[in-house]
C-alpha cells in the first residue's frame, strides 16, 4: 500500500491567488493541490490535502494523521507557525516524518515570522520556493520513505 502523506495548510491559504500576490504569487491553493496530487501519483504516494482557518481544526487534522497511520505530514501552518503551542504539541505526538513548508522566505520578512514553533520538530524545512516547495517536500519524503529506516541521513 502507498505511504500516506497528510498535507496541512493553515489560515488564509485558501485566499492564495488573491492574497498579497507580491509575496505569494498568483498560484491558488487548488493549483497547489493539483500539483501535489500529480507529484504523489508519480512518486507512488497517497495524499490527504487539507486547509483550515482554525487552530483547533489543524490540531484535529494532526490527530487524524496519527489515527490513520500517516507516514508523514507536510505542514504550512501559516500564521500559526509563529504562535501555536497547540500545533507544536500535537506534532510532538506524531511518530512519522514532518516537513515544514512556507511559500515565502519567512527569514527575509518581518522579525515576528523568523520564529517557528514547528521547526524544532521538523525533519526538513522548505521556505521561499513558492508552490514548488510542496512538490519538493513530496520528493524528499518519497526518497526518505524508500530508504531503510535503520540508516540515518
Ligand atoms: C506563510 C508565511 C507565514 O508567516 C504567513 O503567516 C502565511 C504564509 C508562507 O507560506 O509563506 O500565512 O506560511
Amino acid at each position: 500500500m502507498a505511504d500516506l502523506v497528510h498535507i496541512l495548510n493553515g489560515p488564509n491559504l485558501n485566499l492564495l491567488g488573491r492574497r498579497e500576490p507580491d509575496t505569494y504569487g498568483h498560484v491558488t491553493l487548488a493549483d497547489i493541490e493539483r500539483r501535489c496530487q500529480q507529484a504523489a501519483t508519480r512518486l507512488g504516494l497517497a495524499i490527504a490535502f487539507r486547509q483550515r482557518n482554525g487552530e483547533g481544526e489543524i490540531v484535529a487534522d494532526i490527530h487524524d494523521a496519527i489515527q490513520t497511520g500517516a507516514a508523514a505530514i507536510i505542514i504550512n501552518a501559516a500564521a500559526y507557525t509563529h504562535t501555536s503551542v497547540a500545533i507544536h504539541d500535537a506534532l510532538r505526538a506524531f511518530d512519522g516524518l514532518i516537513i515544514e513548508v512556507h511559500l515565502s522566505n519567512i527569514h527575509a520578512r518581518e522579525s515576528f515570522r523568523h520564529k517557528s514553533l514547528i521547526a524544532p520538530l521538523a525533519d526538513g524545512i522548505i521556505a521561499g520556493l513558492g508552490a514548488d516547495g510542496y512538490e519538493l517536500a513530496l520528493q524528499a519524503l518519497a526518497w526518505r520513505l524508500s530508504k531503510d529506516d535503520s540508516i540515518e541521513i
